[in-house]
This record gives structure tokens, C-alpha cells and sequence, in this order.
């Protein structure tokens, strides 16, 4: 039995790859653990790969023979010890299958995922488990804005993990005052409530605005309504799907929280009609992402501002998706001028390494909190901080939302100009933009499985919508290499039909 040591690969595995690496065929000079192991897998349990006695005796004579050969990088075996087994019973590293099948096995199945493993990932770029560069059209839904591994991000995470991760919220630490302050700042409010996920945020946002409207506003107790809009994604907790319009979202999760009214997306008129006095919240996403890159009416957003502060009624923007530069402004809300009286944020606050939400409003809102109210273990903690902080420096240093601008027109206006049965629209803001699919030509996903064998990742939303939404940090030259490809799938090259 051999134990694993620390790089992801075990014993003799870990020693095939190196050698591999140094250009040195194993095969040749360790013929006993040549092929490299076949056994999927199965042989690997609780981090222990089982080897033959044989294959470890050849492995020890391996050692000896090549501990000199300048070619090898220098290694320290594991800890190791021999268990008798047939020779048989030995695992190869695993392949794009194992990983499927051991993800199918062990994992809950609530996702349908590409058949693409990532195991490295750099600025736009990520690469499969078997060598395979991908052009990231994804970015983990607008959480990798500042592209993968961003080296100043991977840099302040890794000198901050090293200083003091995790405080308890009953003391004070280094990195959440300066990065409340920071992102204060620079969205324009006076505080901020740290929390992790964007569900979290949306969940504080939803509990800041009910006790405003309970101890500023003066609603009856328990009377307190907010409205909703259809086709909303606001995340998967059981408060937030309860007031989802998507069956599937609701569906064996009920009951679900009372408070909470839906009308058209885009329909002002709706939302003129369903304000009353208890209303004490419009919670909106400037764009739906999730909902299929759907960009409301012009002027919808600005006409419901003004409704909301005419009636006192907490303007609420979901930003989480739009925000931090996404769509070509700092905040989507910036294009219609005007400013949320909550903001919510998450995904590209951490950076795309730690998640880093947060619910930004001024003292009106903020102050009715008082300790104890509301809390989580791990909102503000140092590491999630130090991060978000340099997340923001480098969305405002390298003017992520200016390069979104430029490139998200050159983009839609390219993705227009694509003469296509299959396109029936391209809309969006920025670099969120949304492809879709005619109903003739079938679900995006073909398009997105025809983009892949392209070496470009990207995922629908819905049955007809395929989302294109690149890091930020990608450049004109890569965005213009790539779009034959997307053209050619568009139209409908290698798309399979069903
Ligand atoms: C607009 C919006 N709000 C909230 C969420 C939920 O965020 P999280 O998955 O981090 O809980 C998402 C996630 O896609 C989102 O797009």
C-alpha cells in the first residue's frame, strides 16, 4: 500500500507522471510498472493506492537505479508498506471517465454538466485533466471576472492564509474594516454587510429591507411584502425558490416563505399595480442572467426607481451576476444612472478563489441591525476580506469594466452579423451576452457540445439561450481567434441534431 503525498497523484502514479514529465519513458526502464496501471479508480480508496509487492519491490529498484539521473526531478518517496495483492490490483491515473463516473457515483446528480474535467485553469484559459486548452466562455457565472488564478488574487490568498484565515465574528480582525471601506467607496454607500454566497447576500438583503420596513417605515408586523419579478434567479435557498416562477427550482421544496409578490419582468405597469402599502422591497436583476440573458425594456429600470421612491420602497439589485464590471460598467444599475437602495453583490467580489458576498445600503437601511440580528461564521473572515479587496483593486486597475464595454460591442455586433437560420437573437450587455437558439434548430445545448469540440465552453441557460460571457481579462486578439469557431457552430457546423 502506498499513501498519497500531497500533489494529487500517488506513489508509483505520482513518480510515472514526473518521470513523464522529465522526458523520460518509464516504460523503458521500469518495465514492472509498465503500462502504467490499468485498474480504474476503485483501487484508489480513502486516498491509498493498492500496488502489487511485486510493483513495489521494481518501484524501490527504480528509485535506486535513477535517484542520480539529473533528468528526474528530486523526489522523497512516500510513506509506504506492502500489502500482498495480486499484480493485477494496481490503479492508472485516472481518466476523463473515472472522473465522470466517481462524480456520478458520489455525487448528488443536480447538476448536467459538460463532459469536460478541469484541473488547471489561467486567465481565460483552462485545461483538462488530459492536457485539452479551453477557451473559458463561462467564467463560473461572472465569478471569474478578473480571470482564473489571477496572480495578484492567488498572491494576497496565499500571504493571508498563511498570516490568519478565519476569526470568530466575537472578535475584531485586520481585513474586513479596510475591505468594507473599500468597497464602500467605491460602489457609494455608507456600509456593508460581509457575507459568502450570492444566495446569503440575497437572503441579508430580503431581511435588511423587512426590518426596515417593520422599524422605518412603520408596516404592521408580519405585513411586509416584497416584489419579485418572473424568471428571477436569485439563488437556491428554500426562501428564494419559493418565489421562483421555474417549476423545476420549486418543485418538492415547499412550503415556501409567505411575503413575497411576482410580476412581468420588464412590465412597469405591473409593478405599478402590485405596490401597496406594505411593500417594502423591489428586488430586481438589472439583467437576468440565469434567466436567459434577458435585458429589460429601455428606461424599465429608471421608471422603476422612481415608483420605488415614490412609494418608499427599497429599490433592491441583484448584482451579483451584472456587477463588477461585467456588462461594461462597474454596475449594470450605472447604465440607467441610477443607484439601488440595496446593492447585492457576490461571485466576482472573491475573485473567483473564495466566496465573497456582501449587501451595500446606507445607515437608513444598515442601521437597523443591532448584534446578534444577523450573522455568519464566516462573513468578513480575513481570507475572504484580503482577497475581495484586491478583487476590486484589480477590477478597477485594469479598467475590467472599460475592457467588457469595448469588447462586448465588437462581440454582439460580430455575433449580429452571423447570417444563420439557427441565431434567433443576441442580445445582452457588455460581455453577458445571451445567443439564441431558434426552437427550430433544437436546444443549445447541441451548440454548446458542437463549441467544446471547438475548445469553447460555454453553457445554455434555459433550453434556447447560449451565454457567452468570457473572463474580463480577455483581449481583442483572443476574442477575434476564437469567433470563426463560434460562427461556424452558430451555423450550425457539427451541430448535432437530435
Ligand atoms: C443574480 C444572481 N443572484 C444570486 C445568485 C446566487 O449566487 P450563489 O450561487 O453564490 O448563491 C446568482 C447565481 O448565479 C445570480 O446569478
Amino acid at each position: 500500500m502506498i499513501l498519497g503525498h500531497g500533489d494529487g497523484y500517488v506513489g508509483v502514479e505520482a513518480y510515472w507522471i514526473r518521470h513523464r514529465a522529465a522526458g523520460v519513458n518509464p516504460s523503458a526502464e521500469f518495465p514492472a510498472a509498465a503500462p502504467p496501471r490499468q485498474a480504474s479508480h476503485s483501487t484508489c480508496q480513502n486516498g491509498r493506492v493498492f500496488v502489487s509487492t511485486k510493483l513495489c519491490e521494481a518501484y524501490h529498484r527504480y528509485l535506486g537505479a535513477t535517484r542520480s539521473d539529473p533528468r528526474v526531478e528530486p523526489f522523497s518517496p512516500p510513506h509506504h508498506e506492502h500489502v500482498p495483492m495480486s499484480d493485477t490490483a494496481v490503479s492508472s491515473p485516472p481518466t476523463t471517465d473515472d472522473f465522470l463516473q466517481q462524480a456520478d457515483r458520489w455525487g448528488a446528480h443536480n447538476y448536467a454538466p459538460l463532459p469536460v474535467v478541469i484541473s488547471r485553469a489561467e486567465g481565460v484559459w483552462v485545461w483538462d485533466i488530459e492536457g485539452n486548452r479551453y477557451l473559458d466562455c463561462l467564467s463560473a457565472y461572472s465569478a471569474v471576472n478578473q480571470g482564473h488564478c489571477h496572480p495578484r488574487i492567488v498572491e494576497t490568498m496565499r500571504q493571508q492564509a498563511g498570516r490568519c484565515t478565519l476569526t470568530s465574528r466575537a472578535f475584531q480582525n485586520d481585513q474586513m474594516g479596510p475591505f468594507l471601506e473599500k468597497l464602500c467607496n467605491l460602489v457609494g454607500y455608507d456600509k456593508a454587510l460581509p457575507m459568502n454566497t450570492g444566495a446569503e447576500a440575497v437572503e441579508t438583503a430580503i431581511k435588511t429591507v423587512r426590518k426596515w420596513g417593520y422599524k422605518v417605515k412603520g408596516v404592521a408586523a408580519d405585513a411586509a411584502e416584497i416584489i419579485v419579478c418572473s424568471d428571477n434567479f436569485h439563488g437556491r435557498t428554500t426562501t428564494i425558490i419559493g418565489f421562483s416562477t421555474e417549476d423545476q427550482y420549486k418543485d418538492g421544496f415547499g412550503p415556501f416563505t409567505p411575503g413575497f409578490k411576482v410580476v412581468e419582468y420588464g412590465d412597469i405597469e405591473a409593478l405599478a399595480g402590485a405596490i401597496n402599502d406594505n411593500t417594502v422591497g423591489f428586488l430586481v436583476e438589472p439583467i437576468q442572467g440565469e434567466g436567459g440573458v434577458i435585458v429589460p425594456p429601455e428606461g424599465y429600470l429608471r421608471e422603476a426607481a422612481r415608483l420605488c421612491a415614490d412609494h418608499r420602497v427599497a429599490f433592491i439589485a441583484d448584482e451579483i451576476q451584472t456587477g463588477l464590471g461585467r456588462t461594461g460598467r462597474l454596475l449594470c444599475s450605472d447604465w440607467d444612472k441610477i443607484r439601488p437602495d440595496v446593492l447585492i453583490l457576490g461571485k466576482a467580489l472573491g475573485g473567483g478563489v473564495y466566496p465573497v458576498s456582501a449587501v451595500c445600503a446606507d445607515d437608513e437601511f444598515m442601521g437597523v441591525y443591532e448584534p446578534g440580528d444577523h450573522g455568519s461564521t464566516f462573513g468578513g473572515n480575513p481570507l475572504g476580506a484580503a482577497v475581495a479587496i484586491t478583487a476590486l483593486d484589480v477590477i478597477v486597475d485594469e479598467d475590467l469594466a472599460g475592457r467588457s464595454a469595448e469588447l462586448g460591442d465588437w462581440f454582439m455586433n460580430e455575433l449580429r452579423a452571423i447570417d444563420s437560420p439557427h441565431v434567433a437573437e443576441v442580445r445582452g450587455k457588455g460581455l453577458l451576452v445571451g445567443v439564441v437558439i431558434a426552437d427550430e434548430s433544437g436546444p443549445a445545448k447541441a451548440f454548446c457540445k458542437a463549441l467544446m469540440k471547438r475548445s469553447i465552453l460555454a453553457k445554455e441557460t434555459h433550453e434556447q439561450v447560449i451565454r457567452f460571457a468570457p473572463p474580463l481579462v480577455i483581449d481583442r486578439e483572443t476574442l477575434e481567434g476564437v469567433f470563426p469557431d463560434i460562427s461556424a457552430v452558430l451555423r450550425g457546423e457539427g451541430v448535432a441534431t437530435s
